[in-house]
């Protein structure tokens, strides 16, 4: 089935440090937050000539598959190499990590104040085959929600780029806005068994105490991923993202899925709902309209 609308919005933006007038920032803002992916056809992530041996999944770890770069103690995990290899690899993903926290700065200023860079990764596997179980199957439909990392409402905003050097695009599916997506489901998701967070948090399966929030966005990404009728016919539309392009979207709140591609550059950013310039359109406030509770 096709989309009415389309959640795919091109932005003719060609540079990481756009000058951006006020006027186009709320604009660009707007759009993510009602779930939009700003696709920048004209924005590359440039691998240098000596860095462009790194296109290639033998520097991955086979075990992890990505190889991440985390701002916070500057390490990079899930890679195999020599030390000068390894600390090539590491600058060119943390050349991309400053790029793409900079151009989000530019995009939307009112959420620099705000924003906590996450970790970058560097995707060097093909998407297809990638899956161990239907519940880790990016190439379903599913809104970004982790076991392990209760967020208790707080944004996940991705930057993505495809570097492939063999003219591949990364093929995505986009589905239904989030609202439509949140009150289809909202009837069948269970609800949290008393004292399973506190539980889970003393077992150390999550690093922080789960959340209602995050129990239902995990519901939600489960009960998407399981059903093989919705995957089919929800309301969708495939983009293919050629080599040498951008995208940004919130992917806790965008519907998406990975069909094919290699080589991909990824950068989270979280963002508290207070730091929005609409709280109201989080996933956090849509599904405490549609329970009539708090659920932080
Ligand atoms: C995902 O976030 O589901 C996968 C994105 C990608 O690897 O293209
Ligand atoms: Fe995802």
């Amino acid at each position: 089935m096709s989309a009415v609308v389309s959640q795919v919005v091109e932005v003719p933006i060609a540079t990481w440090s756009p000058e951006v007038s006020d006027d186009q920032a709320r604009r660009y803002a707007a759009l993510l937050e009602t779930g939009k992916v700003l696709y920048l056809p004209r924005l590359a992530f440039e691998l240098r000539p000596e860095e462009r041996h790194f296109l290639d999944p033998r520097w991955s770890d086979p075990k992890s598959k990505n190889i991440s770069y985390d701002p916070a103690d500057g390490r990079l995990k899930g890679a195999r190499g020599n030390d000068a290899d390894l600390r090539a690899l590491r600058a060119l993903i943390e050349r991309f990590h400053r790029q793409a926290l900079g151009l989000i700065q530019r995009l939307a200023p009112g959420y620099a104040a705000h924003l906590r860079g996450a970790r970058a990764s560097f995707r060097p596997q093909p998407v297809a085959g990638r899956a161990t179980s239907w519940r880790k199957d990016d190439t379903r439909l599913h809104v970004d929600a982790f076991p392990s990392r209760p967020n208790h409402g707080e944004r996940i905003l991705r930057v993505f780029a495809n570097v492939n050097p063999r003219g591949e695009p990364r093929v995505w599916r986009v589905g239904e806005p989030f609202e439509a997506l949140a009150r289809r489901f909202m009837p069948q998701l269970s609800k949290p068994l008393p004292g399973s967070a506190a539980l889970l948090a003393a077992l150390r399966i999550t690093k922080s105490r789960r959340s209602r929030y995050d129990h239902y966005m995990l519901e939600l990404h489960d009960r998407m991923k399981a059903d093989p009728d919705y995957q089919q016919h929800a309301p969708q539309e495939t983009i293919a993202f050629p080599p040498g392009c951008t995208w940004i979207c919130f992917s806790d709140q965008t519907s998406h899925a990975a069909l094919s591609g290699q080589y991909l550059f990824e950068q989270t950013v979280h963002l508290p709902v207070a730091g929005m310039y609409d709280p109201a359109r989080s996933p956090l406030r849509v599904l405490e309209r549609l329970a009539g509770r708090a659920l932080v």
